[in-house]
């Protein structure tokens, strides 16, 4: 269990703090969709979790270790893998394979050990035919099937993911989020993706809405999308269909229920209507 204590945290040149008053608690195997406006405080607060920046206020405890305590951080790195949205920083190794392996050896573990877990890693991903390719030919979304790929690989118990999908096409996307949680049960992993698009945050356990470094929302998908359009006051853009059956409803007074999500069930309740 991840948990954040009161949690605020203002970077050195700046005035105003990033994230303010925090108290979230991430258990294992679930999966928290972080959603908000540009400059709300969400990679600031991934940051936070896997003790890359620590709390002026407040406490971030990884499975009952503190992050305050320096002695821990390397712990808290081991279980908390965190993605940046941006492939190109994270990639080091002249190959895919190498890269995968990177962060398998600083786990220290043997070479067949190794070698089992970068090819498992790499057919997660559907990119087992790139292990020998160098990363900076490969495009952007396929860079960030292999960093994902080189996280999976180090079985963290908790998976932060910036944006991850930010470069892939919507079915890359779709493909690689129902890899994550396929794989999810298996990897005893608790995954926490911050994203901008409502599609993909709709199969989280549990949506954390950010603004002005602070938490101004947690509830289940299903309840996010009873707020409609009004979502967008939030920075947050809703999902097509909702903004659809806002114009239906205005346009025609009949009342279609709040989280209707997929066309099927629209459609079918059109049906009824008559
Ligand atoms: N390295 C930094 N130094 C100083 N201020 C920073 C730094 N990184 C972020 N900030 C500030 O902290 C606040 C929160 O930024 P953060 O990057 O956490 O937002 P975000 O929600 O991830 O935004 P986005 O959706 O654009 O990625 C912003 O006001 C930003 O300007
Ligand atoms: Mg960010």
């Amino acid at each position: 269990m991840i948990q954040l204590n009161d949690v605020s945290y203002t970077y050195p040149q700046s005035k105003e703090p990033a994230v303010k008053n925090i108290s979230l608690t991430i258990r294992e195997n679930e999966f928290i969709a972080i959603m908000g406006r540009n400059g709300s405080g969400k990679s600031t607060l991934a940051r936070l979790l896997n003790g890359l920046i620590l709390p002026d206020i407040g406490e971030v405890i990884v499975d009952g270790l503190s992050s305050l305590k320096p002695e821990n951080l390397l712990e808290i790195r081991k279980r908390v893998g965190l993605l940046f949205p941006d492939p190109d920083s994270q990639l080091v190794s002249n190959l895919v394979e190498e890269e995968i392996a990177f962060g398998l050896e600083n786990l220290g573990l043997s070479p067949v050990e190794i070698r089992k877990r970068v090819d498992a890693a790499l057919k997660m991903v559907s990119m087992e035919d790139y292990e020998k390719y160098p990363p900076y030919l490969l495009s952007g979304g396929q860079k960030q099937k292999i960093c994902i790929a080189s996280f999976l690989a180090m079985q963290p118990t908790y998976l932060i993911l910036d944006e991850p999908f930010s470069m892939l096409d919507p079915g890359g996307r779709n493909d690689l989020l129902s890899l994550l949680l396929t794989m999810q049960p298996k990897l005893n992993i608790a995954l926490l993706m911050i994203t901008h698009n409502l599609e993909d945050a709709l199969q989280a356990d549990q949506i954390v809405i950010m603004d002005k470094g602070e938490i101004i929302n947690i509830a289940h998908p299903r309840e996010i999308l009873k707020m409609g359009t009004k979502i967008t006051a939030l920075g947050i853009e809703p999902l097509e269909l909702n903004s659809f059956i806002e114009q239906l409803e205005s346009a025609t007074g009949i009342s279609i229920a709040p989280d209707t999500i997929e066309i099927e069930s629209l459609v079918e309740t059109i049906c009824h209507l008559s």
